[in-house]
């Protein structure tokens, strides 16, 4: 049976690494992609798949993603979206991609009327802010100190309300830190939690924001990571969780990961690369930075993703940073 689904944010970096997953996805053999970006998208090889490039902020290029030859989606990949620092610096386009976007395609997935639709939206630890308990849980309140969270939990809370209204199968999966992004460094305000062992290990400099030596104590600063690798198992995986073993009042589901401190990084990536390449890492505090990291929480409990059947990384941030210095190598970092 043909799978169609559908990626919002299919340019992106994620998106990318999703559409090749689901190609190559044994459980679904035949599926149908539909790619959409505000940039072009790009085919996994040998995939079927229609690329569309449009501006989601605009409710007509959103319905047209529901009109290609392949017509309805049976899940729908909701990643598009303005990253931490961008929609921090940029409140009022954060609010139209982050939070009006997402309410057109909701809109359209409703206007449907095909309740079984998966409609899967990736949100962020960055939705949790204020006091924390020393273990966030699935029961934790989410009261965000960012527009980024903000945006995410506001989406959230209307994925919610269509699926108890029976409109979507929503799926919520609030993801960590992804570590190590490859490319250039992003506008996200944890952007210098890769980029201090991935331009390091490009043998070019890293400028980390937190701590102003390597022997700072505010290197202890907590972050609550995943892998690319994991995260995009993950993503496949939200699609086949059975809807009736998420808990009956949310969607929600915070993705399991593991805490690792900015020093445990670059004990990382001492071990792996050697001192030469962490002298690479310079640093230069930035306040603003450091407030909307500082907010975010370091620690979940994995039970509740775990029984669903998501999966989580072991070893901490060695063998990533490995994987990281292989795909340099490769060429595809
Ligand atoms: N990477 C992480 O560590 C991380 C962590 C938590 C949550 N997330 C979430 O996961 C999703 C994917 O993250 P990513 O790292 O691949 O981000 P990314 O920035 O690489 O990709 C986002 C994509 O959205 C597209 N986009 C932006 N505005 C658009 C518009 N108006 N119309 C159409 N497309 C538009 C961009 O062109 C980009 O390709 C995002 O929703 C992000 O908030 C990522």
């Amino acid at each position: 049976m043909v799978n169609t689904v559908l990626i919002t944010g299919a340019a992106g970096w994620l998106g990318g690494l999703l559409a090749t997953a689901l190609h190559n996805d044994p459980l679904t053999p035949d599926v149908h992609l539909i790619l959409a970006d505000i940039v072009e998208p790009k085919a996994p090889a040998g995939s079927k798949a229609v690329l569309i490039k449009a501006d989601l902020s605009d409710k007509a290029q959103v319905d047209a993603l529901f009109t290609t030859k392949f017509g309805v989606p049976d899940t729908i990949y909701c990643l598009h979206g303005i990253m931490s620092r961008g929609s921090e610096d940029n409140f009022e386009l954060g609010v139209k991609i982050n939070i009006d976007s997402v309410r057109s395609l909701l809109e359209s997935t409703r206007a449907l009327a095909k309740p079984s639709i998966k409609f899967i939206f990736t949100s962020s630890l960055a939705v949790y802010g204020g006091p924390l308990p020393p273990v966030v849980t699935p029961s934790t309140i989410a009261t965000p100190e960012g527009a980024y969270g903000m945006g995410k939990l506001t989406s959230e809370l209307m994925v919610n309300e269509y699926t108890r209204r029976g409109w979507i199968d929503g799926r919520i999966i609030r993801l960590p830190t992804i570590v190590v992004r490859p490319g250039v460094p992003s506008n996200a305000t944890s952007a210098f939690i890769s980029g201090i062992i991935r331009e390091p290990l490009k043998g070019l400099e890293a400028l980390c924001p937190i701590g102003d030596s390597y022997e700072s104590p505010e290197l202890s600063l907590p972050s609550w990571l995943a892998s690319p690798e994991t995260t995009i198992k993950n993503f496949v995986i939200a699609k086949h969780v059975p809807a009736e073993k998420f808990l009956k009042h949310t969607r929600v589901v915070c993705l399991p990961g593991f805490t690792a401190t900015v020093r445990d990084e670059l004990e990382a990536l001492l071990k792996v690369a050697g001192p030469e390449v962490l002298k690479l890492v310079k640093f230069k505090d930035d306040p603003i930075n450091r407030r909307i990291v500082s907010s975010w929480p370091p620690a979940f409990d994995n039970t509740y993703p775990l029984s669903l059947g998501f999966v989580v990384d072991e070893g901490g941030m060695e063998p990533i940073v490995r994987q990281f210095q292989k795909d340099v190598a490769a060429g595809i970092a």
